[in-house]
């Protein structure tokens, strides 16, 4: 990860498609397209690679949750579980969707924990959001099962998980939804781009048509197509399509490199005495894109990210202290500041995050993350794997 590290011709030769006919909008231009729709091509490699039933394409990862929770009928007066360790965007999705978010704390998964799920749940709650972190499954079949007992919607947010699966089925398929981004830092990348996966033809239909102003595609003449309902603007162009199409083809090949390299790390680190790594439902569906592992106490964990980063190593992630990941620095959502009033009715039912502790303190601030990367010589991933010992060690 990322997987910029290895762009080569073909990106440039998809782009090339695109621009020899300068169609680089998804829908209509029928003639002048020459029958190269990127965007469509794309959504056939994602549904062939995780035998989704249904995808379909998105401006970016966050679009394409806040466009599954509309199509999936979640909004006003709805309450949507999510866990304290996860991106902003999780957030944001929910309260785009006129919902309420609230937290339940994630285990040494580093993913939803189901007995948290089970506080926080109260008559108003209509779905649970499993975040898969960092490249890896949550416990998916124990909070698929919970959500079935519960009558609740599971939408699996994998956006950091492409190319990774539980029990042999992709992530972003197992839930009612799943949503996978390809920003520019992850594996597959788009620049800019997400998808939405399901196996729903109902919760595809609706999608397809919001996240295009409810437009109903059934006509090539897009002044003439009907509106069942309103929408947003929510699509991606062909052009961030056409580099997807060139690194989806790619991610075997991706998942192999950062498969071995993170083998070569997770194998010298576990001669530390006092390294625990995080825990993975399924070991051989991880992506590999990053190693994560606890220390003893969060002091330790802060001086071991210190330490590494010192030894020239990148990507190194404390996630407790990063303003990005983990509810702990959220000053923003935690005071609720919004760029514009938004509706009461968000905020009602959420309870009062200022100053809330969560167990999950205990774990996240004890864990350091190592970002996994591809462009790596065998030399340099045996270098940086005795730096990374040697740092980790020095802390302890
Ligand atoms: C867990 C998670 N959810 C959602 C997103 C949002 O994806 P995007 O950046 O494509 O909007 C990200 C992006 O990093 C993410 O890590």
């Amino acid at each position: 990860m990322p997987g910029y590290e290895l762009f080569d011709d073909e990106e440039k030769r998809h782009v090339n498609e695109v621009m020899e006919t300068g169609v680089i909008t998804p829908y209509g231009f029928t003639a002048a397209r020459k029958g190269r729709w990127k965007v469509r091509e794309l959504e056939e490699a994602i549904r062939l690679r995780t035998g989704s039933k249904y995808a379909l394409m998105l401006s970016d990862g966050t679009a394409a949750l806040t466009v599954a929770l509309a199509a999936m009928g979640i909004g006003a007066g709805d309450e949507v579980i999510i866990p304290t360790f996860t991106f902003v965007a999780t957030f944001e999705s929910v309260t785009a969707a006129g919902a309420t978010p609230i937290f339940a704390d994630v285990d040494k998964t580093l993913c939803l924990c189901p007995d948290s799920i089970k506080e926080a749940m109260t008559p108003r709650t209509k779905a649970v959001i499993a975040v898969h972190m960092c490249g890896a499954s949550a416990a998916i079949d124990e909070l698929s099962s919970f959500c079935r007992d519960n009558r609740l919607l599971l939408l699996e947010d994998a956006c950091q998980a492409f190319g990774a699966t539980f029990k042999g089925q992709a992530l972003g398929t197992i839930g009612d939804a799943g949503c996978y981004s390809f920003d520019f830092n992850k594996m597959v990348t788009c620049g800019e781009g997400g998808a939405l996966l399901t196996g729903s033809e109902d919760i595809y239909r609706k999608a397809d048509m919001y996240h295009d102003h409810g437009h109903d595609h059934s006509n090539e003449d897009r002044g003439a197509e009907g509106h069942p309902f309103a929408g947003y603007n929510y699509r991606v162009s062909e052009l961030h399509a056409a580099i997807g199409c060139a690194q989806i083809a790619k991610a075997d090949r991706f998942l192999k490199i950062q498969r071995e390299n993170k083998r070569v790390f997770k194998e010298a680190l576990a001669g530390v005495p006092g390294v625990e790594f995080r825990s993975l439902p399924d070991p051989d569906g991880d992506a590999a894109t990053f190693v994560s592992f606890f220390m003893p106490t969060e002091d330790q964990a802060r001086n071991a990210a210190k330490a590494l980063r010192g030894a020239g190593i990148d990507g190194v992630f404390h996630w407790y202290d990063n303003n990005w990941h983990y509810i702990r620095n959220w000053d923003h959502i935690k005071n609720r500041r919004f760029v514009n009033p938004i509706s009461s009715d968000i905020l009602k039912n959420m309870p009062d995050y200022s100053k809330a502790q969560f167990k999950s303190d205990e774990i996240v601030s004890r864990c350091v993350s190592i970002t996994v990367k591809m462009g790596w010589s065998k030399d340099e991933v045996t270098s940086r794997a005795e730096k990374i010992t040697s740092a980790v060690r020095s802390v302890l």
